[in-house]
Formats: structure tokens, C-alpha cells, sequence
């Protein structure tokens, strides 16, 4: 998603600005942009591709000037351009960055060139700057300017804005869409988010929907959408001075694969209260009141709460509804038989599942937050927060979050079936003790890149890919299809083994790679038969299972074991060789496996 980095008061602030947009590369982007005010003048630069472009075009011609804004953009209207490309500038006064969508941008854009005003890209972010111009010179001041403005658009946005009318600040303005403001001694900084600013201060005040404000060096003014000065608390956010780096290996999802023993066992360790027991961050009465939970996300972490469903009514009795989050809004739910929303998200700004959470909430539900960043708006906005203890998630592709995610929902089922008694005491402990195993297993598993390598060879071969599962392996079905589809740019499909007969088998030509999930659980007898339906008819089955349960299938081209573990568990476990094998394929490939075309790691627009 696009990201947004500014400082003001700072000497030669363009480095600081290009070295904090460097923190938000992983958020994915197509070009970038710096501008700064040098002697009364807007001064600009721009470049496609890698912010290494960027720096380049710096070194040639260094910006000037104390204060500044800049960008990385991932392309939504308007196709990657130099002209596209953030910040806009307009009549060579004002300058600004957007993260988000206008939604009535053509009508805007149509009423200011009506009088006068020239254009220079297709974005929807430039008429930010046209309006400004207009209010500005209306002879606003920088604040009802921005009433002014804020009053004309609709849509999500956190944008920037700056003019050398007022070159002593900048003005900044969120709805949906996040932006932190960070307190330095003697300068300020906004970002997209704190990972951006930490290396410079730690004191950083978030800005909530409708909020903007008029950030100079000496500090930040708040105001709500009607002018009212607002008082946002600031809060100090975990240091990360560094870069995060890749620690060695050759790429980011490489490297987060390898974490996960660490993600797993410290995302237990905060599902894990003090007397040793599975806590779900409330107290039992609370869980008992839970009669009904919705759950939202998108992409991979839908895919967790599919397989959560799984666990939870089988273990807890409760009713589970996994909803897409951008179509649960849209759909006019029925909300009246759940009680409680879980939104999923490992960026925690997802604006598809923050909107579904926010639908849930004002529909009376509670609503619980299950994230891996602490700050984020989920976070702040849910009732209830789960989180996860991945760490920093660089890479676009999800995997250590995603593992983190199934424990703290496996933990979460486990506290409320026993608060609920549905299962005893005993049973509570035996899966707990399970899962405090899995760090070992899944660090065992880890041990497959070798193995896995050839396979992944030969996938990299192929134009199209099936994966089957059953059972709670469905949903890791969907996200192994998933996996492969976003890194190596194969077309796959996940499908619930049983239904392969009812359609889908057709598909089934010679030599067509058909990734099967199978572990030692209730349905593996059944599951093995589907798969030799597939194969019976030319399907290369590639067998993804549990040592224990090989011998149910003794006709796949390849199989890969990992250790033997309690069916509840084999969801986490098995998702470990699901993502060696995207990884490799994807390394096979030669695609930007950390930074995949047209992806992004958070996706704040609906
Ligand atoms: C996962 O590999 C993808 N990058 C994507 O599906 C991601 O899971 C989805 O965009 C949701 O992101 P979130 O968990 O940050 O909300």
C-alpha cells in the first residue's frame, strides 16, 4: 500500500524523508517521490521503479530545504508513471501525498479545470492539490482551507499537504486510512505508520477519522472535522533504530518461514496467563456470554479463520460465520444470531476487514482485534485485542503471522470450550501441552527445504495447480493455492477434497500437479480416496502429510512428512511445507518473491 513519510524543522530533511520511506519498502510500491521547499520554491523529484531510482535522482541533484513530504506508491487510479507517481504538485505552490481513494475525484476534477485548473497525471490524488490551491486562494488560512476541503471529498484517505504560503508546516488529514505524527525535540515527522518514525522518535500521537492537523517543528495541533482542537494522547512506541533486515537469508519470507518456531512459542506465551493456564484476554463470564462470533479478514487471514471454525465448534460448540470482510459490509448481514466479531488482521489496517469490523460493531456485536501490530487502528478500534507475537511481517506473502494467528485461535477455542464446559480441565491441559510442543515440530519441519527443493522444480514447470484438503486441511488447501499463486504467478486452486467429484475433477489431466494435505484426523480415510480419484486419472499427486499417514497413499510422485501431531494441530504444522513449497517455487521462478507484482503488504483502500 502506499506509504507517507514527512518532517518539518529538519536540516536537509529529503535524506531523512528517503530513509524513512526505506522502512515502508515493504509495504510494496511501483515509484516514489520527495519534494521540499527550498527559498520559497516547491522542489521536486520523482522516479518509477525502486526507491534506489530515487536516491539516484537525489545524488544528482540534492533537495534543499528544512521542510518536506514524500511517497510510495502503489498504483490504483492511473497507471506507474513518472507523472503518476506522488507528490503532486499544482500552480507550483502547493505539493501533496495521498494513501487511499477519492471517490468522487472525476466530479472535482471536472469543476476545478472548468476553471482553469491544469492537470498533469490520472490519479485521483491530484485534485487534493488543486482544492487546496483554490481554497488558498480564497485566502483561507491553513486550517479552514482544510475544512474546506475536507468538506468536498469522499473516500478513504491520509494525505499530506504543503505550500509555500505556509512553509513552516504541514497539513495532514486522515479517514480510514492511517497516519502517525511523531513528537521529535526539535523537529516532527508524519508516517503511514511508526515502523516509518521509530528510528527518529518514539513519541508519536495517532490521528483518528476525520482528524486533521497543522504539524510544525515545535509540535502538532489536532483538530476534529469541524475545527474543534482535539487533544490526542501521544503514546511511545516500541524502538525498531534499525532497518529490519533479512538476517541472513536471501529473503524476507525466508527468513519470517524460519521464525516461526519463535512466532508460534511467543504468541502462545501471550495466550498463557500467569498461573500458567490458556487465557483468551477475558475473563470466563465473558466467554460464557459468547453465543455467536462472526469472523472477518481477507486473503490468508480469512483462511485462518476458516480453519479456527474448525476448532472452535467442534471444541467450544459455538456457531462460526467466516465472512470475506469486503463483502460482509456490502451484503446487509444478518447480524442478530452472533454476539461477537473477530477481525483478523496482521497488519491490523487491512480497510476491508477494519470496515466489516466497524459494520459488526455498529451493529451491536463485540468486537475482538486478533493482530500483529499493537498500534494498529484494529487494535485501537477493537474491544478486545488478540494478538499475535510474530514480529515485524516484511514480506507480502504471510507465513509466520499466519501460524501465529491458528495458535492464538486454537488457544482462543481452548479457553472458551473450557469456560463454557465443554471440555474439562484435562482436555484444556493435553492441548495446551500440544501446542506447546509445536515450536519443536514446526523447527523440524523446517529441516524440508531440501526435500522440497526438487519438487518445487518441477511445479515451477507447470501452468496450473490443484491443492485438496479435508476437513480443518480445506481452508490450508485454499491458502497453499494461494501461496503459490501470489509468489510463483501459477494459477492454482484450492478445493475441499470431497467436492473434486462434483465438478471440479474434470479439470484432471496427465501430469497436472495436484498438491494434497492429508494428516491422521477423522476424514483422512476418505480424503486419500478423493485423492486417488485424481490420480487415477493422470493427476501428479504431491502428498503434503503427517509421517503416519503415507501409507494412505501409495500411488503420489513425491512426498513430503512432517513429524506426527494431534489432528487439531496439523492445520499449523502443515502449512509449514505449503509455504517451503510456494517459496521455492517462487525462488525457481526468479519473481520478487519479498515484494510480488502488483501486491501489497497492507491494503488500506476497499
Ligand atoms: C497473504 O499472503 C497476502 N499477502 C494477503 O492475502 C493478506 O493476507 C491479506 O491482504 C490480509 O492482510 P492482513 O492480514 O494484514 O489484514
Amino acid at each position: 500500500m502506499c506509504g507517507i513519510v514527512g518532517a518539518v524543522g529538519h536540516e536537509q530533511c529529503s535524506e531523512v524523508i528517503l530513509d524513512a520511506l526505506k522502512r515502508l519498502e515493504y509495504r510494496g510500491y511501483d515509484s516514489s517521490g520527495i519534494v521540499t521547499i527550498n527559498d520559497g520554491a516547491i522542489a521536486l523529484k520523482r522516479a518509477v521503479g525502486k526507491l534506489a531510482n530515487l536516491d539516484k535522482a537525489l545524488r544528482a541533484s540534492p533537495l534543499i530545504g528544512d521542510v518536506g513530504i514524500g511517497h510510495t506508491r502503489w498504483a490504483t487510479h492511473g497507471g506507474v508513471s513518472t507523472e503518476n507517481a506522488h507528490p503532486h504538485v499544482a500552480a507550483d505552490r502547493v505539493a501533496i501525498v495521498h494513501n487511499g481513494i477519492i471517490e468522487n475525484h472525476r466530479t472535482i476534477r471536472r469543476r476545478l479545470e472548468a476553471v482553469g485548473h491544469k492537470f498533469f497525471s490520472d490519479t485521483d490524488s491530484e485534485v487534493l492539490a488543486h482544492l487546496f490551491v483554490e481554497a488558498l486562494d480564497a485566502g483561507l488560512d491553513p486550517a479552514a482551507a482544510t475544512r474546506r476541503v475536507l468538506a468536498e471529498i469522499d473516500g478513504a484517505y491520509a494525505f499530506a499537504m504543503m505550500s509555500i504560503d505556509h512553509p513552516d508546516m504541514l497539513i495532514v488529514a486522515r479517514n480510514a486510512s492511517p497516519l502517525a505524527l511523531g513528537i521529535g525535540d526539535a523537529a516532527c515527522y508524519i508516517g503511514s505508520d511508526a515502523i516509518a518514525l521509530s528510528h527518529l522518535t518514539r513519541k508519536v500521537v495517532y490521528l483518528e477519522d476525520h482528524d486533521y492537523a497543522l504539524v510544525r517543528a515545535d509540535g502538532v495541533s489536532v483538530y476534529q472535522a469541524d475545527g474543534t482542537p482535539v487533544n490526542r494522547e501521544a503514546v511511545m512506541v516500541a524502538a525498531s533504530p534499525g532497518l529490519v533486515d533479512k538476517g541472513g537469508y536471501r529473503h524476507y519470507m525466508e527468513k519470517e518461514i524460519h521464525e516461526q518456531p519463535d512466532a508460534i512459542a511467543h504468541s502462545l506465551a501471550a495466550m498463557t496467563d500467569e498461573s500458567g493456564r490458556l487465557t483468551a484476554k477475558m475473563s470466563d463470564d465473558e466467554l460464557r456470554s459468547i453465543n455467536g462470533i462472526v469472523m472477518v479478514a481477507a486473503g490468508t487471514s480469512h483462511y485462518a479463520t476458516q480453519i479456527a471454525r474448525y476448532w472452535i465448534e467442534a471444541l467450544a460448540g459455538v456457531p462460526v460465520a467466516c465472512e470475506v470482510a469486503s463483502e460482509y459490509h456490502y451484503r446487509q448481514p444478518v447480524t442478530a444470531p452472533y454476539d461477537t466479531a473477530i477481525a483478523i488482521s496482521q497488519s491490523g489496517e487491512s480497510l476491508d476487514t477494519m470496515m466489516a469490523m466497524r459494520h459488526a460493531a455498529k451493529s451491536g456485536l463485540k468486537t475482538i482485534g486478533l493482530v500483529n501490530v499493537a498500534d494498529s487502528t484494529i487494535a485501537r478500534e477493537a474491544d478486545t485485542v488478540l494478538p499475535t507475537r510474530a514480529g515485524p511481517e516484511i514480506g507480502v506473502a504471510s507465513t509466520k503471522a499466519f501460524t501465529a494467528q491458528l495458535t492464538v485461535l486454537l488457544c482462543f477455542a481452548v479457553a472458551l470450550a473450557r469456560a463454557k464446559g465443554q471440555i474439562d480441565i484435562a482436555r484444556a491441559e493435553t492441548i495446551h501441552a500440544e501446542i506447546q510442543g509445536l515450536p519443536r515440530l514446526v523447527g523440524k519441519a523446517l529441516g524440508l527445504f531440501d526435500a522440497i527443493r526438487p519438487v518445487a522444480h518441477q511445479l515451477s514447470q507447470a501452468k496450473s495447480a490443484l491443492y485438496l484438503g479435508r476437513g480443518a486441511l480445506y481452508p490450508l488447501a485454499l491458502e497453499g493455492a494461494l501461496k503459490l499463486k501470489e509468489l510463483s504467478y501459477i494459477h492454482a486452486e484450492g478445493f475441499a477434497s470431497g467436492e473434486m467429484k462434483h465438478g471440479p475433477i474434470a479439470l484432471i489431466e496427465d501430469g497436472l500437479p495436484v498438491v494434497a494435505l492429508l494428516a491422521a484426523d477423522t476424514v483422512m480415510t476418505k480424503a486419500s480416496s478423493n485423492l486417488r480419484e485424481a490420480s487415477a486419472r493422470g493427476g501428479k499427486i504431491i502428498l503434503l502429510c503427517e509421517a503416519r499417514a503415507t501409507d494412505e497413499v501409495d500411488y503420489a510422485s513425491a512426498v513430503v512428512t512432517v513429524p506426527d501431531v494431534d489432528p487439531l494441530l496439523a492445520p499449523i504444522l502443515l502449512a509449514i511445507p505449503a509455504q517451503i513449497l510456494a517459496y521455492l517455487t517462487a525462488v525457481e521462478k526468479g519473481t520478487d518473491v519479498d515484494q510480488p507484482r502488483n501486491l501489497a503488504k497492507s491494503v488500506t483502500v476497499e
